[in-house]
């Protein structure tokens, strides 16, 4: 191979669960731009009809399709009709995700970070853990599952889980379920990476640390809660979905063949400590 073919992807069959907003498209247009064909799963209707319809216009090869990760069935489906289009499968990026909102504390910032009755411990409800582990860790499962029954028998592929620096780091502000799920798909990660590697099919987490997305009903949009986050973050500033693409082509490309089981932190050096 060449080594101007190191980072080359066209022509691959990719496939970004929660791939019509924030990281996830980030990812989409990160291997569409290069060339790969890429379908964009996810469970927000309108999301995937104006960002299909936008990527395409703008010559992308992209395709959406509306689906809930939590039905195991029809993301199967969803898969074999994916190769059926596209006629190969190389990389899949488990990626979906929600933040089901306050943990046990209340602001993301600030010596004083409130306590907040809803979040603490004694009034978690099993709805809300059920709900954050079944898309978090139990849809990463079944996605990363359908994946390695296209991927195996062609002994090729890559595969791409957004973890977080919350399956590492704790973050209050979110909450156990988000932490437990998010450690939970990292060590999945390795477990995977480790049987799947005699088959030349790489697993890899990227990490992401305060990244500005739709997630949370959007809290990170709001630019006062950007500067206030930005001060604790090494490199003074937030993340946003393209700073993930330099890694996620390099995950998803020839260029990483020999790297698997990893976890990349992604994050400003926020998880490094304080600086200034
Ligand atoms: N934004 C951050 O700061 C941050 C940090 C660390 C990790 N992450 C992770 O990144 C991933 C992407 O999140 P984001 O920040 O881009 O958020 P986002 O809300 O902008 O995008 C997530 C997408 O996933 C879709 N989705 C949610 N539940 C789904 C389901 N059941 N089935 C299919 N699609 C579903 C949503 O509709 C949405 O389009 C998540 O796994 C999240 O936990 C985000």
């Amino acid at each position: 191979m060449k080594i101007s073919d190191l980072f080359n992807v066209t022509g691959y069959g990719a496939i970004v669960t929660g791939g019509a907003s924030g990281i996830g498209l980030g990812l989409t247009e990160a291997l569409a731009s290069n060339g790969a064909r890429v379908t964009m799963l996810d469970v927000h209707a309108q999301r995937i009809e104006t960002e299909t319809k936008r990527l395409r216009d703008a010559g992308l090869d992209v395709r959406g399709q509306t689906l809930d990760v939590t039905d195991h069935k029809a993301l199967d489906a969803a898969f074999d009709e994916a190769v059926r289009v596209y006629g190969r499968l190389d990389v899949v990026c488990a990626n979906a995700g929600i933040d089901p909102g306050a943990g046990f504390v209340g602001s993301w910032v600030g010596t004083q970070r409130p306590r907040v009755p809803e979040g603490a411990l004694e009034n978690y409800t099993d709805e809300r853990w059920n709900r954050v582990i079944e898309i978090n860790l139990n849809g990463v499962f079944a996605t990363v599952r359908a994946a390695a029954r296209h991927m195996k028998p062609r002994k090729s592929g890559r595969i791409i889980i957004t973890t977080s620096m919350a399956a590492t780091h704790v973050e209050p502000a979110i909450g156990a379920a988000y932490m437990s799920a998010k450690a939970g798909a990292a060590h999945f990660m390795r477990s995977v990476a480790l049987e799947l590697a005699a088959y030349n099919i790489t697993v890899n987490a990227i990490a992401p640390g305060f990244f500005v997305t739709n997630i949370g009903g959007g809290h990170a949009q709001d630019p006062a809660k950007q500067k206030a986050v930005a001060k604790a973050i090494p490199m003074h500033r937030v993340g946003f979905p393209e700073d993930i693409q330099g890694l996620a082509l390099f995950l998803a490309s020839p260029g990483s063949g020999y790297v698997t089981g990893r976890e990349i932190i992604i994050d400003g050096g926020l998880s490094l400590g304080t600086a200034d």
